[in-house]
């Protein structure tokens, strides 16, 4: 059987950078409470005159992980596309990406699991190239968030917390033991699908009313969270999902070299961990710069970690995420 090897990874994010104090002069907030509840000191927004800003920044992204993987689009197989800020409601991001890139008729799946969305993403490649269906596959976490958010006073308790921004890994198969993706462990839980959510334009509210919604029914059209609640079940989930992977490989949390949790909260990072027993030089954030950028978080963080030259062969990487759904995710990669 194949394993998937991550070959190329690669990042966008937007320039126009927006710090704390940007927003202090939209909305009743501070610097001081952001960073000391959040970590988050500034984020980018995607504010350019084109359309279709999401399968864009994947597209940027895509570029780079290509480079970097001295491959060319035609030589992919599939994509992978996951994001909850698509450019159309239908059809998904994947397939303007697959064209952006010249692709021919290559497939593209789109995935919809919010913040988990980038390890379910990986989870969908990996099973296809350790079937042998296909070879290489992009996997794109991509997300534009900021024309959602209000960002106004009412707004603030979501509004602070989310930047835009995207990333993609470029996976190949292999047949070396013990290398690429060891496993990923996938999770969701509906029943809390309306604590973290936004609601409209849903499936019975398309056509005419979308219009009169959009109006009318201001709290549906931009994020809703109960946050403490969220935060609870994250801390918990987290540690949960990275120990179910350890055991599932017969591994402890001493054999990781690099730690990645989701970035929705510096506070849920270090709790989670804290409960790992891991030391900081074990662990790394950017929320600090990005804000929580859903589903292109973790290839945000995995291709940073590329540009510092921190990611080396025989390390072992623990990616952990949990988000809207809820989902919640785990996967464990040998590099
Ligand atoms: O990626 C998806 C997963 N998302 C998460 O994991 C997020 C999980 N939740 C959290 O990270 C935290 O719950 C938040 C950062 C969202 C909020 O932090 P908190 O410590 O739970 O604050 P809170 O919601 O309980 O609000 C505390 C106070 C409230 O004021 P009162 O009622 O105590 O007077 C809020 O109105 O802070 C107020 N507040 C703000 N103040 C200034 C809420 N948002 C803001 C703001 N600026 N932006």
């Amino acid at each position: 059987m194949f394993h998937s090897k991550i070959i190329g990874i690669g990042h966008f994010v937007p320039e126009k950078v927006v710090t704390n104090h940007d927003l202090e002069k939209l909305m009743d907030t501070s610097d001081e409470w952001i960073q000391e509840r959040t970590g988050i000191k500034e984020r980018r927004f995607y504010d350019p005159p084109e359309k279709g800003s999401t399968a864009i920044m994947a597209y940027k992204a895509s570029l780079i992980a290509l480079e970097r993987a001295k491959l060319k689009a035609k030589d992919i197989d599939a994509i992978v596309f996951a994001t909850l800020s698509p450019d159309y409601y239908f059809p998904g991001s994947g397939v303007l990406l697959q064209h952006m890139l010249e692709m021919d008729t290559k497939p593209a799946i789109d995935i919809r699991a919010q913040c988990s969305g980038f390890i379910y993403a990986l989870s969908v490649a990996d099973q296809f190239i350790k079937t042998g269906m296909y070879k290489r596959i992009l996997v794109i976490g991509s997300e534009t968030q900021n024309l959602a958010l209000d960002l106004t006073t009412r707004g603030r308790g979501m509004g602070v917390l989310f930047g835009d921004g995207g990333g993609a890994a470029i996976l190949e198969a292999t047949d070396e033991e013990g290398k690429g993706i060891l496993s990923t462990h996938l999770h969701s839980q509906g029943e809390f699908a309306d604590v973290l959510c936004i609601r409209e334009p849903g499936s019975n509210k398309i056509g005419k009313s979308v219009y009169e919604n959009m109006h009318l029914n201001h709290d549906n059209i931009h994020p809703q969270m109960d946050g403490q609640l969220v935060f609870k079940n994250a801390i918990k989930r987290m540690p949960e999902v990275t120990m179910e992977a350890l055991a599932a490989n017969n591994l402890t949390t001493e054999d990781i070299d690099m730690f990645l949790p989701h970035q929705a909260n510096l506070r849920i990072s270090q709790m989670v961990q804290k409960f790992l027993r891991l030391p900081d030089e074990k662990v790394y954030n950017n929320i600090q710069k990005y804000g929580n950028t859903t589903a292109a978080t973790l290839p945000i963080l995995l291709s940073d970690l590329w540009e510092q030259g921190r990611i080396k062969e025989g390390q072992l990487f623990a990616l952990a995420a949990f988000g809207s759904g809820f989902t919640w995710a785990s996967t464990l990669i040998r590099f």
